[in-house]
């Protein structure tokens, strides 16, 4: 390669990325960002224009035609949704199920299992609180062992102590891939290569992945991941979606079923749907389930590469930032760590931050242990503050919202300058 290649190569690089007028016109459309600094993708995420016309349309037409008329007129955009999150997690359309939540996912994946005392699961020390009390209550209720695979010197799931954990007794390998409560991005796809190697299923929580990474299930080697919409995917709430792979299809059975994902066939049996919506209710919110899929449709248009890469640049640059404000740390951990940033104060509580974070309409939030305990309690972490730029947010935002920590946890020496109030409405 030339001197003269490489040049055109790393322009190509820049011109790659979400910047400029293509980030201006992503701004404009998100009406969520008028007035506000908004760092909560992490939480439930602002929704961009197409999907609230995209609801707003279903919604009109449900009150003016009825529900199922409705649902009849949108088939195919409805039947679309699978298709288009399939596309986004290279997985194939009858391997979908569309449901209201991640935690919907979750529990329908893990109950598909027929747990007997002595059954083990291995978990991570990231494992979300809603998984992980179901894992408690397995323990109550159906006698499984929970082992928890310890962390390695970065944080992230320790893989050769993964690998000595698996017996014959290990029916389940769950993992969350990045957790609610700061930057850890777990090797998934490693974790993966091993649950193949030893022939055990392997459930991932891809909750905080969805909409920032590029996710890629064929890659990654998973037989179920749990998603939901209104994180960094910018759907609505009340919608998700469960990936189960082909293999467990044959294998698995959804813990509750309905006569649409089982059909009645004789008095006394019943035949299960073939593909993965088997795991849904025939009654769901359609305009959530279409808004989910414009959502994704957004996230594929711009690419999740690409998001992802804006992401990285935009937490990065938080992260130096907050570095540099004395008395304030930084608690993510691992290696090429997502996008939500937390962090503690030795100064002010993280709901003080937050309040006069909103006061200054900053949007941040706190993450308590609970939702993390095993983690919490390992690194003896008190709640912390969540700061979550997405790729719609500018350089100029990160920085002022790391002047207005500044200026917060030191206020006598600098003062903050609220974010003006907009005077019109967007166009
Ligand atoms: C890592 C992780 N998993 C699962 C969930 C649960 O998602 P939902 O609220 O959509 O059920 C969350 C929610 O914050 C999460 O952060």
């Amino acid at each position: 390669m030339t001197e003269n290649d490489k040049r055109s190569a790393s322009e190509d690089a820049v011109a790659a990325l979400i910047q400029g007028p293509e980030l201006d016109k992503i701004r404009a459309a998100t009406p969520g960002l008028d007035g506000q600094l908004f760092f909560l993708s992490c939480g439930a995420s602002l929704m961009p224009q197409p999907v609230i016309a995209g609801m707003y349309d279903y919604i009109d037409l449900e009150a003016r035609s009825g529900g199922y008329a409705a649902q009849s007129a949108r088939a195919s955009q409805l039947e679309g949704v699978y298709a288009s999150v399939a596309r986004l997690i290279n997985a194939a359309p009858d391997e979908i199920a569309l449901v209201e939540n991640a935690t919907i996912a979750w529990q329908l994946a893990f109950h598909s299992f027929r747990f007997a005392p002595g059954d083990v699961v291995i978990t991570a020390e990231a494992e979300y609180g809603a998984n992980y009390v179901t894992l408690l209550q397995a323990q109550q209720k159906q006698g499984i062992e929970i082992r928890v695979c310890p962390s390695d010197s970065r944080g992230q799931i320790d893989l050769a102590a993964l690998e000595r954990l698996i017996d014959d007794r290990v029916r389940l390998i769950s993992l969350t891939w990045a957790p609610t409560n700061g930057g850890l991005n777990n090797p998934a796809a490693a974790v993966g290569r091993i649950a193949r190697a030893y022939g055990v299923p392997y459930l991932l929580d891809a909750c905080q992945t969805v909409g920032q990474m590029p996710v890629d299930v064929a890659a990654i080697g998973c037989d179920f991941l749990a998603a939901t919409s209104r994180k960094f995917l910018r759907g609505p709430r009340g919608a998700g979606f469960l990936y189960v792979s082909r293999a467990m299809l044959a294998r698995c059975e959804p813990p509750f079923i309905d006569h649409i994902g089982a059909r009645w066939v004789g008095r006394d049996r019943y035949s299960l749907r073939d593909d993965a919506r088997r795991y849904e209710s025939w009654e769901s919110n359609m305009a959530a389930r279409l808004g989910m899929g414009i959502a994704v449709d957004y996230a594929l248009r711009l690419g999740p590469e690409r998001i992802w890469q804006r992401c990285t640049i935009l937490a990065q640059r938080l992260r130096s930032n907050l570095a540099t404000v004395p008395g304030l740390r930084v608690r993510d951990l691992g290696d090429n760590p997502s996008a939500i940033v937390s962090f503690s104060s030795d100064h002010l509580e993280p709901s003080d931050i937050v309040a006069r974070a909103a006061a200054n309409q900053i949007v941040i939030s706190t993450s308590s242990p609970e939702s993390t305990r095993l983690d919490a309690d390992r690194r003896n972490l008190p709640m912390l503050v969540r700061a979550a730029p997405h790729y719609f947010n500018t350089e100029q935002e990160v920085d002022a919202l790391s002047e207005f920590l500044l200026s917060v946890l030191h206020g006598a020496r600098r003062q903050f300058a609220p974010f003006p109030k907009p005077e019109g409405k967007r166009p």
